[in-house]
């Protein structure tokens, strides 16, 4: 039987698209599915449509679409604008004009990407507004479940249409370069083809409910230490190889409505204000039909922005950001009307971008008049919720088969995080959700807990918790530490009388700031190292089990106190149901299926990318006290790929996770090999893969299949093994067999020649390892073989260059 999402071009999901009604000029009633023919007629009519009306349109209605209309406008301030949905990020003005007869209503645009980020609670108004808070892109990630993923799109989808939001400002598909990157919470994995299959699922869930996905930050946004003005030095090949291709499987696959740009610059120009990114690359190369915008006060030059193909420059007004560093251009509509009337913005740019604007904005629901509750189903989305979580949660470490524990059990549960418990990261990425279900209240639904020791915490949190505001004010930061040597008697009374320990350890993250190895970071701190050692010294005095669950934003240090413990549950964020979530793991009611999208190194200086300080989060050159330039030196070698290809030992591999069962992959073979046959079709398939999955244990459970492909080395250098493909099983029942087939497109196989500007498939033999992580030690491999290079596309000549002084050469940690 064959899976369907091995590969976006090879899915067998049939979506019906619906166009609603044909938008007419007056009464815009454009409203549909974006999938296969649908979307491509609706995309056809829109342009069409687009077209006649920017012909119509006078240059001053043109120029103002060009510019967001400020931080928290008023109403009248939005041109066309309906009604106001608070707590949104920005809009795009429309249009309104009784002597043209346009009518385009302005869009509304709001942050995720866990969830539907507005404003709960309106003046004078008993209604509330909260969204649901799903599991962060870590999380979704986690699960390799692309199915499920686009369902929790849909459902997000289906919020940001009852609300009134026309454009989701989500997923974020950055490659998760570092552990200490601030916001890799909200991004999905170090690996591109799972980062593309993660947000392809994501924009084709939510866009089937007619609303614009806005895939972000484009691109090598990998750091947040001085984010707005961080040059990162990376060579075209890592570009394309790592930080664009996930955009790139995204957009040809799921053809977000939106995209926005990174706040950084690549090689010395500010990724807004680079034509060879946002035009050359992905619109020609890649045949992108949506709209760029800009991120938040991104970019240096409004008229650069507008000429290299930025469409709309968010959120508007003057930049606050590069006034801190004493560049004030004025409010940036001005300066974009100016460059336009002296010339430097050309008529053909401004039509061009504003047809970019149209012909998306005519597919929101404003558009259609979309009549919007406020009432989305939250029930349902929250039940969705707990799913996602229960299929991303990762279980680490099970020694002699400390989990499940029995529901019956006596817990002592510790760690104050089962009360500070983090549903997602800070910033425009926190979701107002109704409720958190805290891990304490999750496990009392399932465990008897220790009395005592729930009230020691509760008593304790509450004496020492503390709130702050978070960047621009958003999100509520609650901080508590551990109870510092307070526990020790009560330690001692819960062994006794308990089954087990469970101790949560949480850590929380977000935009603007990156992490750091430091104790109470990315190290456990002293009290959370005591912790552990004495809970597992009473514990296993009494012979009883120690488990920890990791509530955390991101990779965190785990080789300092592994060994102390039997078993490790590495929750991340799982969204308003972590608590639910969490005991549905630790009871067995949920057998673990989730697999890291990250490695764990075993420790942060073995980490590529941790080489130097020059390295990430990058360079102070001309001692001003902030970092001008990040070299990416590990160049194509990002996660696995380095910790395969230099022998670096891992904590845990990319893609490894355990279960409550045992599985077996076996019967692999090579299915078909078109290479021969190639027409110089890059998505068609090229190599097709076969293997079964049985579960060979004795509880029912789900597996992850992975595809490894060793290449051979010719004239490019290549990691030891890439993930090229990947397929969830379905629930099978002990001793219970899934054949799954996987589809290799030419794109996917290949690599990125910078000397000849084109990808190739270079000859020689390859072996595809498929197994159910990227520690392929004991599989054997399949092989097939390629005859001669096959040049698979060409791309724009010298786009994306390193800066003049800077080679490849340079780049120390290569390969050689
Ligand atoms: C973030 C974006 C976000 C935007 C609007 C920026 O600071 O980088 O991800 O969508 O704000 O809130």
């Amino acid at each position: 039987m064959s899976v369907g999402h091995t590969h976006p071009r090879f899915k067998t999901t049939i979506v019906a698209g619906v166009i609603s009604s044909v938008f007419a000029l007056n009464a815009c009633t454009y409203l549909s599915s974006d999938s296969g023919t649908a979307q491509t007629t609706q995309n056809k009519k829109a342009q069409h449509q687009a077209e006649k009306i920017v012909a119509k349109m006078t240059d001053d209605e043109k120029l103002k679409m060009l510019v967001g209309a400020g931080m928290a406008p008023a109403q009248s301030d939005v041109a066309n604008l309906g009604t106001t949905v608070p707590g949104v990020a920005g809009y795009i003005h429309g249009v309104s004009d009784p002597e043209s007869g346009i009518d385009l209503p302005a869009a509304r645009l709001a942050d995720g990407p866990a969830g539907v980020r507005i404003d709960p609670s309106r003046k004078n108004d008993p209604h509330t507004y909260y969204s649901t808070a799903f599991p962060t892109g870590t999380l979704l990630a986690s699960t390799w479940n692309t199915d499920l993923i686009r369902q929790v799109g849909e459902a997000v989808g289906n919020e940001a249409k009852e609300y009134g939001v026309d454009f989701w400002l989500a997923p974020g598909m950055n490659i998760q370069r570092n552990p200490l990157l601030g916001r890799n919470f909200e991004y999905f994995s170090e690996d591109p083809l799972v980062a593309g299959m993660m947000a392809s699922a994501i924009v084709e869930g939510a866009q089937s409910e007619g609303i614009a996905t806005t895939i972000k930050h484009f691109a090598a946004n990998n750091s947040e230490t001085n984010r707005y003005w961080v040059n990162a030095v990376v060579t075209p090949r890592a570009l394309r190889e790592i930080y664009l291709r996930g955009f790139q499987y995204a957009v040809q696959e799921s053809h977000p409505r939106a995209l926005m740009t990174s706040y950084n610059s690549i090689n010395g120009k500010n990724a807004g204000e680079r034509a060879d990114l946002i035009t050359s690359v992905l619109r020609h190369e890649w045949g992108y039909d949506g709209l760029v915008m800009s991120d938040w006060f991104a970019g240096k030059n409004p008229v650069d922005l507008v000429n290299a193909g930025t469409d709309v420059i968010q959120p508007g007004g003057s930049n606050v950001v590069n006034q801190r560093i004493g560049q004030d251009l004025g409010d940036w509509a001005d300066v974009v009307k100016a460059g336009y009337q002296s010339g430097k913005i050309s008529r053909a740019t401004l039509d061009r971008n504003v047809q970019h604007l149209v012909s998306q904005m005519l597919k929101t629901p404003s558009a259609a008049h979309y009549s919007f509750s406020s009432q989305p189903d939250l029930q349902s989305h929250a039940q969705l919720s707990r799913q996602a979580a229960d299929e991303g949660i990762i279980l680490l470490k099970n020694a002699r088969h400390a989990l499940p524990l029995k529901t019956s059990a006596n817990v002592a549960s510790f760690g104050i995080t089962q009360l500070n418990t983090f549903k997602g990261g800070t910033g425009s990425g926190d979701v107002h959700s109704p409720y958190v279900i805290n891990i304490a209240q999750g496990l009392a639904q399932r465990f008897t807990l220790n009395p005592s020791l729930q009230k020691f915490y509760a008593q304790y949190f509450a004496a020492n918790k503390t709130v702050k505001k978070g960047i621009l004010g958003i999100s509520d930061i609650v901080s508590c530490p551990e109870p510092a040597g307070k526990l020790k008697s009560l330690i001692h009374q819960s062994a006794k009388t308990s089954d087990a320990a469970v101790i949560t350890l949480g850590r929380n993250a977000g935009e603007d700031a990156d992490r750091r190895v430091v104790r109470g970071d990315y190290l456990l701190s002293k009290d959370e190292l005591r912790l552990i050692q004495r809970v597992s010294k009473a514990f296993h005095a009494q012979h009883k089990k120690v488990i920890v669950v990791l509530n955390v934003t991101g990779v965190t240090d785990v080789s300092e106190w592994r060994d102390q413990v039997d078993g490790i549950v590495l929750a991340y964020m799982p969204g308003q149901e972590t608590g639910n979530a969490i005991a549905d793991i630790l009871s067995g009611d949920v057998n673990p299926s989730g697999k890291l999208a990250q490695s764990f190194p075993l420790h942060y200086k073995d980490v590529p990318s941790a080489a130097s300080a020059r390295n990430f989060p990058g360079i102070d050159e001309n001692g001003d006290g902030v970092l001008d330039n990040e070299y990416y030196n590990e160049d194509i070698y990002v996660g696995y790929r380095y910790y395969q290809t230099f022998n670096q030992p891992v904590a845990y591999p990319f893609g490894y996770g355990l279960s409550y069962t045992s599985f077996d992959i076996s019967h692999a073979t090579v299915s078909a090999n078109l290479l021969k046959a190639q027409s110089g079709d890059q998505t068609s398939p090229l190599i097709s893969l076969q293997a079964r999955v049985t579960n060979t244990g004795d509880t029912k459970g789900k597996e992850v299949a992975q595809v490894y492909i060793a290449a051979p080395e010719v004239k490019l250098k290549k990691p030891a093994t890439e993930l090229k493909a990947f397929a969830k099983t379905r629930m099978l029942a002990p001793g219970q067999s899934q054949t799954i087939k996987f589809d290799i497109p030419a794109q996917t196989l290949a690599s990125f020649d910078s000397a000849h500007n084109q990808w190739i498939i270079e000859p020689g033999t390859y072996r595809a390892y498929i197994s159910s992580s990227s520690d392929i030690s004991d599989i054997q491999p399949v092989t097939f073989s390629v005859s001669q290079e096959m040049v698979v596309s060409q791309t724009t000549p010298g786009a994306l260059a390193l800066q003049k002084g800077i080679s490849a050469a340079s780049f120390v940690t290569v390969k050689k």
